[in-house]
């Protein structure tokens, strides 16, 4: 996978060197090559934003710089691009958006500043028949795309095959797939430590219960922690114990999925 990312602030990329994501570059599994959208500009003050049409506070970044940049690396394409543009208002980008997007030839990211980007720039290129999306990763305001794009970024290229050490940590995961649920939480030895205790059931060496005690603790969490990703799970792909203990926590399970009895 190809992946460009234009910032004002490229150095910040520099970690994604680090880690699992640089093995994968060094892998040759992924290309990560950050630009800084000043080498598009043209005046001596390497100017990227104006005041926005209309008033208000802040400043918004300019169509032609981006226009010109995004063009060039474009038009160095050879696959299906996928252009994302990180912004607190837009869909809220989830795994199942990582997983669609990690079978994609060549993500740009094109990561907003100030009061962000002009609404002609993912217009354009949508219109141009190219695949555009625009994701928040929260309901939170950060400063600007950047981290965002990160965060996409890793969620996106750790679902790549070949790039975690064992893919089976990804199965097991929080949010993956129709039945999605917090996972369950997790211990390593020592058995007791500062008189807190590993769940014995765990140290028992029976895989049935101890698959059994993790779904409960799963189905627990996430009924307190999450409870819409209850609201989403399919009744009918439940087993008699997943009902019994969905039950017993006040969820209704007659119909396609499960709803809290008030
Ligand atoms: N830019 C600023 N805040 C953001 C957010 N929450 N998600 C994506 N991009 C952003």
């Amino acid at each position: 996978m190809k992946i460009d990312i234009v910032s004002v602030f490229p150095e910040f990329f520099d970690v994604l060197r680090l880690s699992l994501l640089g093995k994968a570059q060094d892998k040759g599994l992924i290309s990560i090559a950050a630009h800084d959208l000043r080498d598009w500009t043209h005046d001596v003050h390497h100017c990227v934003d104006d005041t926005p049409v209309g008033g208000g506070a802040g400043m918004v970044m300019k169509p032609e710089v981006w226009g010109e940049c995004l063009d060039d690396l474009l038009r160095a394409d050879a696959g299906r691009p996928t252009l994302i543009f990180p912004n607190p208002s837009a869909p809220l980008f989830t795994q199942s958006d990582a997983t669609e997007l990690s079978g994609a030839d060549h993500l740009i990211f094109g990561c907003g500043r100030y009061e962000g980007y002009d609404a002609r720039i993912p217009e354009h290129y949508r219109a141009c028949g190219i695949d555009v999306r625009e994701y928040s990763i929260g309901d939170y305001v950060l400063n600007g795309g950047e981290v965002a794009a990160a965060a996409m970024l890793e969620a996106i290229t750790r679902l790549i095959p070949g790039f975690m050490g064992n893919p089976e940590s990804i199965v097991e995961e929080s949010y993956t797939g129709r039945n999605a649920l917090l996972e369950h939480r997790q211990y390593t030895k020592p058995a007791q430590w500062r008189g807190l205790d590993v769940p014995t059931i765990l140290l028992s060496g029976d895989h049935g219960k101890v698959d059994r005690y993790r779904r409960d603790e799963a189905m627990r969490r996430t009924d307190r922690i999450r409870p819409d990703l209850i609201g989403r799970l399919v009744c009918s792909e439940l087993d008699k114990a997943d009902l019994a203990l969905l039950g017993s926590l006040g969820w209704d399970l007659s119909g396609e999925h499960p709803t809290r009895i008030e």
